[in-house]
């Protein structure tokens, strides 16, 4: 049995995790909320590992508003970087296993190919330079550590694109989409499975960073497309470029990534982002 402590425990991420705890009854889970353990605060963090002594830390906590981050800095810094190295350094103290979820904003965009792990980072926003910040200070810190990069997430839990097409789709005739940014929508709950159902073999793989994405690429026009679809809505999407829809952050163009590391390292096959959005969009409407 393993006591496991969940930071950050309101996002989406968390929440599918707190929905799988029950089976996985062989382990003591711990949710921590931003209200129960600020990670920028270390000795918030410190007695948050003193109270219930893991053996595993899933920080899933992190300044994820994007476009505000631009003009917030400090905190996006505070969160993601400090609160990745405070989290870090119990761990280290603990000698419990840390597993970091990152991002796909670590990188600029560039490539023509799926990015794979050892590729070089750029980040292009105050947001993806604080989570590669994150991933540094992790790396440096001693402890043992997973660091997971995932993308464009989306659950029945919280707020998300999925969620906010569907209101759209229920409000307007029409709505207008970027086409040219690429990636790949991730069900969080197929994250909350791998990460539960690989505990142990986590920790015989330390110290390593993965790619996981559901399968597939799309454009967020795609992914609108496919979620009018399947909520049998007959709003228009519209394709148009990204820079007829300004934003404070850039946000990379592409940034499908490789998961040959993952897949081989535990053996596993990822769905397709069509299949486990359907699914989620099963959840909604229970
Ligand atoms: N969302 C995406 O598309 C996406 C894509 C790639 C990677 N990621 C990464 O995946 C992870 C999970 O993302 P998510 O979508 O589940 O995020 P989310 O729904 O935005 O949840 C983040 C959680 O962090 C909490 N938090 C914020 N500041 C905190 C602090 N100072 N101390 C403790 N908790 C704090 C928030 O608390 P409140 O509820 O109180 O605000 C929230 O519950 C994050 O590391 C994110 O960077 C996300």
């Amino acid at each position: 049995m393993a006591n496991i402590l969940i930071i950050g425990s309101s996002g989406q991420l968390a929440s599918e995790l707190k929905k799988l705890q029950g089976d996985f009854l062989s382990h003591q889970f711990y949710f921590a909320s931003q209200a129960d353990t600020d990670v920028s605060d270390p000795i918030a963090v410190q007695i948050a590992f003193q109270n219930t002594m893991p053996n595993f830390v899933i920080n899933c906590a992190a300044y994820t508003a994007v476009d505000k981050a631009e003009t917030e800095q400090k905190r996006a810094t505070e969160i993601n970087e400090f609160g990745a190295q405070n989290i870090a350094k119990q761990a280290l103290k603990m000698k419990c296993h840390l597993i970091h979820i990152s991002t796909d904003f670590v990188f600029d965009g560039n490539n023509s190919k799926p990015y794979k792990e050892e590729d070089s980072t750029h980040p292009i926003s105050i947001y993806g330079k604080s989570k590669w910040k994150g991933e540094e200070a992790i790396k440096v810190s001693g402890c043992d550590y997973t660091i997971i990069r995932t993308s464009w997430l989306y659950s029945s839990f919280g707020h998300n694109f999925v969620k906010t097409m569907i209101k759209l789709g229920n409000e307007r005739e029409s709505i207008n989409v970027v086409v040219d940014q690429i990636g790949s929508p991730t069900y969080c709950g197929d994250l909350a499975f791998f990460i539960l159902s690989h505990l142990e073999q986590l920790t015989s793989h330390k110290n390593n960073i993965y790619h996981y994405s559901n399968e597939g690429v799309a454009s967020w026009y795609d992914f609108a497309y496919e979620i009018m679809k399947l909520n049998h809505l007959t709003c228009q999407v519209h394709p148009i470029p990204a820079e007829s829809y300004p934003t404070p952050a850039l946000r990379p163009s592409y940034s499908v990534m490789d998961k040959s590391k993952i897949k081989s390292h535990y053996n596993i096959s990822i769905p397709h982002w069509k299949e486990s959005l359907a699914k989620c969009i099963q959840l909604l409407h229970r």
